[in-house]
């Protein structure tokens, strides 16, 4: 008798086989292939049967959600342990199999649930697999140790196969100030692995993609996986010379880091997958799932102004309240006072972990700078970095027992700082009572949540074990409490700029600091490549100061607001040094913003496929199509000028739309002067299925310039 079980919500059909006691194998996982009923699923899972082959084992090897060795599999196994040596390798047999169908979730549509016994291992397996009304896949496994000894786990990950054609993987990489760069590669025979091992990652993949060569942003199949997690991760796409290939991934588990006694269990991760043709239509899923989620902020994103490229550490009680003054007047809703508050931290190699407001910078406490920005009508952010602390602090002095290291020396130090152990029971009241009792005190209602360093050589002290899986945990009990505690907070996940942005950590939080580089060139790119995960409204995105501070580029306001402009829009310069007219136009971007904001943080959002990638095509457009905002933007010189049309996709095909220059503070011309194009001044009235098919002529824009354009339905 087969049992195959057959998913479909959101554009995606995941076809399941749990034929025969086996782990559940997938037959299918993509884009939706209509209804099928059993004897076509049986006949699919027929098609499906690989032949037998010289040289390889006796049975047919398909591919389970967990790769076991037992089965045939020769690739990674998604399981890898030992117990005492032994019970290296399992063969689970499924004890029982869910599936259902959830009513009334707004998140979830159905859902599988296997529990698998391996009697020999003495292991139990769990696997919940659901597949969400967004066409997300997300799936994640536990496994007990149901036999005495201690089973000393490294490795649980959960793999999805992709199609042969599947010819090229896409997956992000970076560094500090230039975060999520897209790397391509040939999808070839074996692994491309790419994995954290350092608890954030400004070079963290995201996302991992494998598609039909050449995929773009419209068109070409593809898969990707999002491991969901803000420890250390692991994510593979591997391709086998038995006709199989995958995308994997799990929690990354340092040796002896999970090590379970009889009757103790390893939760791991979910692992995200989507898909589409396209990455817009990939990274639309993941944004509609994380629209959904009853935890994702829904009141309009507040404009902020943040301190920290204003001031730094220079906290001057008058020079801050003229900044707020400057900011409310531009129409700024959130004031965000960022490090140097606290303790002796007048720089940063001191103070650190002493979460107090510092009696000498603040002499009557932040009263002074809350009250004048709450009188303003702003809220009030303050910023912590809980899971660090300096040396030279009397936190570090007082308890050098709580801080992470192995072997009995430091890890190597960075931005002068260590790391402190959270799973120490001592260590986490401290910091949380601490934390607590500020926001007891004052009205706070944001936090920047700060994270420096990498987290390297992390040992419990007292028993010498590795510790990022703990200390994961350890954060997210500390952001949950503090959260039960204040209702109203909302919570920025900042790591050094974007190095904490996976789908763990913002589940309790609202918004990461995209990158601690503001040059809207750079953040061109890096949003664009923290888009395939998330969308804008999760993405802080700041008008910089006019010459960057971590480039030295220097950019006119227009360049700068109009990238910012998409995001969760703030402001990072020091506004009391803004002439009259700069001051006016920040005004009117901002208003701008606060006009389309309901738009921009709810549309699709889409890019155009430019074979001459020198001018920047991207967009957000209405659910409904009723209308959209397009931003052209001239990323370098081009040996083409002008450009040519450029297509504006993702339109409603059959709606006409009047295309207007979107130019905040300036005068009808815009700030390119004459009209840039014949159709500028007395705009452009066409229908979606033109603009996405033609297009409209592009302003020949001089490099590192942009346009607005603003769509709306006739
Ligand atoms: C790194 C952050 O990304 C910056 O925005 C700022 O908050 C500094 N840390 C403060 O130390």
């Amino acid at each position: 008798m087969t049992d195959i079980h057959h998913l479909r919500a959101g554009g995606t059909a995941v076809v399941l086989d749990c034929t025969g006691g086996h782990l559940p194998r997938v037959l299918h996982w993509g884009r939706d292939l209509g209804d099928l009923g059993p004897a076509a699923l049986a006949e699919l899972r027929r098609a499906s049967e690989p032949p037998l082959v010289s040289g390889q084992a006796d049975v047919a090897v398909p591919l389970s959600l967990l790769p076991e060795h037992s089965a045939g599999w020769l690739g990674t196994p998604g399981l890898a342990g030992h117990r005492d040596g032994r019970d290296f390798s399992t063969a689970f047999e499924v004890t029982s199999l869910g599936v259902e169908e959830v009513d009334g979730d707004p998140v979830v549509h159905s859902r599988v649930t296997v529990a698998a016994e391996d009697a020999v291992a003495g292991l139990r397996l769990g696997i919940v697999l659901e597949l969400l009304h967004a066409g997300v896949l997300r799936m994640r496994a536990d496994v007990t140790n149901a036999a005495p000894g201690t089973f000393d786990l490294a490795a649980l990950d959960l793999a999805l196969p992709v199609p042969s054609e599947a010819a090229e993987i896409l997956d992000l990489t970076g560094r500090h100030l230039r975060e999520r760069a897209q790397q391509r590669h040939a999808f070839t025979l074996g692994t491309h692995l790419r994995e954290s091992r350092r608890a954030r990652g400004h070079d963290a993949s995201l996302v991992m993609a494998a598609g039909e060569r050449g995929f773009g942003w419209r068109s070409g199949e593809l898969r990707a996986v999002h491991v969901a997690w803000s420890g250390n991760t692991r994510t593979y796409a591997e391709r086998t010379n038995l006709g199989t290939s995958l995308l994997a991934g799990g929690e990354l588990l340092l040796p002896g880091e999970v090590r379970l006694a009889e009757g103790e269990s390893y939760a791991g991760p979910w692992v995200y997958a989507s898909h589409g043709s396209g990455l817009d239509e990939m990274s639309g899923r993941f944004h509609r799932f994380l629209r959904a989620r009853p935890e994702h902020p829904r009141s309009p994103r507040p404009v902020l102004v943040n301190v920290w490229e204003a001031v730094y550490f220079d906290h001057d009680l008058d020079r801050l309240k003229a900044l707020a003054e400057r900011a409310a007047a531009v129409g700024v809703e959130r004031y965000v006072l960022d490090d140097g508050w606290f303790a002796s931290r007048r720089d940063d190699t001191r103070g650190l972990g002493d979460w107090y407001v510092s009696p000498d910078v603040w002499p009557h406490g932040l009263h002074p700078i809350v009250d004048h920005v709450h009188g303003l009508g702003m809220q009030f952010g303050l910023w912590f970095e809980p899971e660090m602390v300096n040396p030279d602090s009397e936190l570090y002095r007082a308890h050098p027992e709580w801080i992470f290291s192995a072997g009995g020396r430091l890890p190597v130090p960075a931005r002068h700082q260590q790391v402190l152990d959270l799973a120490n029971p001592g260590a986490y009241a401290h910091v949380r009572d601490h934390m607590m009792a500020v926001l007891d005190e004052y009205a706070i209602d944001y936090i920047k949540w700060d994270y420096n360093r990498d987290l390297v050589e992390p040992g419990h002290q007292a028993t010498g074990r590795a510790g990022v899986h703990e200390q994961t945990r350890a954060v997210y009990r500390l952001i949950d409490e503090i959260r039960a505690a204040h209702l109203h907070l909302e919570i920025e996940s900042c790591a050094g700029g974007g190095g904490r942005a996976d789908l763990g950590i913002l589940a309790r939080t609202d918004r990461v600091w995209t990158s601690d580089c503001i040059d809207p060139l750079e953040r061109q790119q890096i949003e664009a490549g923290a888009g395939l995960l998330l969308p804008p409204e999760l993405l802080g995105s700041h008008i910089a100061s006019p010459v960057s501070h971590t480039t030295g580029r220097a950019h006119t306001l227009d360049m700068r607001a109009g990238t910012a402009f998409f995001s969760h829009l703030g402001i990072e310069w020091d506004l009391t040094s803004a002439t009259p007219d700069e001051l006016g136009r920040v005004r009117a971007w901002v208003a701008a913003h606060k006009a389309h904001r309901d738009l921009l943080h709810s549309g699709t959002v889409v890019h155009a496929d430019r074979p001459d990638d020198s001018l920047w095509v991207h967009g957000t457009v209405a659910q409904d199509g009723g209308e959209a905002v397009f931003a052209l933007v001239q990323l370098r010189t081009s040996v083409i000028s002008p450009p040519g049309p450029v297509r504006l996709p993702g339109l409603d095909p059959a709606s006409t739309y009047r295309v207007a220059p979107l130019v905040p503070g300036d005068g009808p011309g815009g700030h390119l002067g004459a009209p840039p194009t014949p159709w500028w001044d007395a705009l452009v009235e066409l229908p979606g299925s033109v603009l996405a098919a033609v297009g409209v002529q592009a302003p020949a824009l001089k490099p590192e310039q942009l346009v607005l354009l603003h769509l709306t339905r006739l």
